[in-house]
């Protein structure tokens, strides 16, 4: 394999090229987009109207900026006809239900657009010829065992939830595809699974970060369901690296094609740490005193103990995570102060991708 220097040679390769992104109005697809927008990519959207309490994609003004599609990927044909006429040269694949309790409101509408729809991104991908693909899941597709070190990339599948499940369900159609038609074909394709994600911009309900950012905001009680739960956090930019360095790889040709189609884009150990060390140190740094209440979560299973084991991203593309625990906390707050004294977002996105791209180490082959 040809080795990298440095990260700024891998991210040239998106210069004017066709990126489809799927997901490209939530938290980590609008980061996504933007970055790759910054890297001169033409970029194509596909997803849901924003929601009504979602900033990402507005303040980054994202519809002036990439070609965005509203569609539901559960619709194939309408998914199928903007891939046909689009060409993308890559897709990275983000659209899904992300809510856990929300997969236990609502677990049809979870399988439905994490399992068909996730089928119809492979459908298209498969029946367009689209080159490339990096089709993103979760740690929680892992049939979760509270296993003290990580979960490596052959560990069985599995969900006690439904989120879980459906991700574990998208994980094995992934695999089945790959047998079955791209494996020794013409299609380079990549599952790829990332830790608890945190980063400006994210407001979804039942996350934590963006709980408290809501409390500040609202001068409300900050209610903890599980304080003690142990979650592999990593700042949105670290899983973003990873897909963007996999991708590069797909389209260059350039991995050994033994190795298995499954990645794993965690933080270091240091970075996992329990719901509560993670509260107070944000509040520490946003210097707000709200009053934090603990209230149990006995409505749905949650597991206690998440890690990923990030050894084979090392050994085989050189990927490792840029960001210490204090810088990860740096960015989010950084990024929600700015929200909460009404600043210019994009200045500060576009300023943390700046930053981070000038952090990122050299990739040791
Ligand atoms: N945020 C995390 O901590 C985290 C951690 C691990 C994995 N993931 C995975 O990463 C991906 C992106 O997560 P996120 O945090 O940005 O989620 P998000 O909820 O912020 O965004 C989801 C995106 O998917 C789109 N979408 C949802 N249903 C759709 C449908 N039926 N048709 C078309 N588009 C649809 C939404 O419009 C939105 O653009 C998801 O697959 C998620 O499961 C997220």
């Amino acid at each position: 394999m040809k080795k990298f220097k440095n990260y700024s040679v891998f991210l040239r390769k998106y210069k004017n090229l066709k990126v489809l992104i799927t997901g490209s109005t939530g938290f980590k697809g609008a980061w996504l987009s933007y970055w790759l927008f910054i890297l001169g990519a033409k970029v194509v959207g596909v997803g849901l109207r924003p929601e009504k309490n979602s900033i990402i994609f507005k303040s980054l003004k994202l519809n002036k900026k990439i070609k965005q599609y509203y569609i539901d990927i559960r619709d194939l044909k309408k998914l199928d006809r903007v891939i046909k006429k689009e060409k993308p040269r890559i897709v990275f694949h983000l659209a899904a239900q992300s809510i856990v309790s929300q997969s236990f409101k609502n677990p049809t509408e979870t399988v439905t657009t994490n399992v068909i729809g996730s089928t119809n991104v492979l459908e298209s991908v498969r029946l367009n010829k689209v080159p490339n693909l990096v089709y993103v899941t979760s740690d929680k597709c892992y049939l979760n065992l509270d296993k003290a070190n990580g979960y490596k990339e052959n560990d069985t599948l599995g969900g006690l939830d439904n989120y879980s499940s459906s991700k574990a369900s998208a994980e094995i159609i992934f695999n089945s595809y790959y047998n079955s038609y791209f494996k020794s074909k013409y299609l380079n394709v990549a599952s790829v699974r990332a830790g608890n994600v945190i980063g400006g911009g994210d407001l979804k309900q039942d996350r934590i970060i963006p709980d408290i950012i809501k409390s500040i905001k609202l001068k409300k009680n900050l209610i903890l369901r599980n304080p003690s739960s142990t979650r592999p956090w990593q700042h949105v930019l670290e899983p973003l690296s990873g897909y963007l360095l996999l991708g590069n790889l797909l389209m260059s040709k350039k991995l050994d094609n033994k190795i298995k189609p499954n990645w794993n884009f965690g933080p270091y150990e240091k970075n996992c740490k329990k719901v509560k060390e993670i509260t107070k140190k944000i509040l520490k740094k946003i210097k707000s005193n709200i009053k934090v209440i603990i209230k149990k979560n006995k409505n749905f299973h949650e597991s206690n103990l998440l890690s990923l084991n990030i050894n084979k991203a090392n050994k085989e593309l050189g990927w490792k995570p840029t960001l210490n625990f204090e810088n990860t906390m740096d960015f989010t707050v950084s990024w929600y102060k700015a929200y909460l004294k009404g600043e210019n977002l994009e200045k500060m996105t576009s300023n943390q991708i700046k930053l981070y791209t000038s952090k990122i180490r050299i990739i040791k082959q």
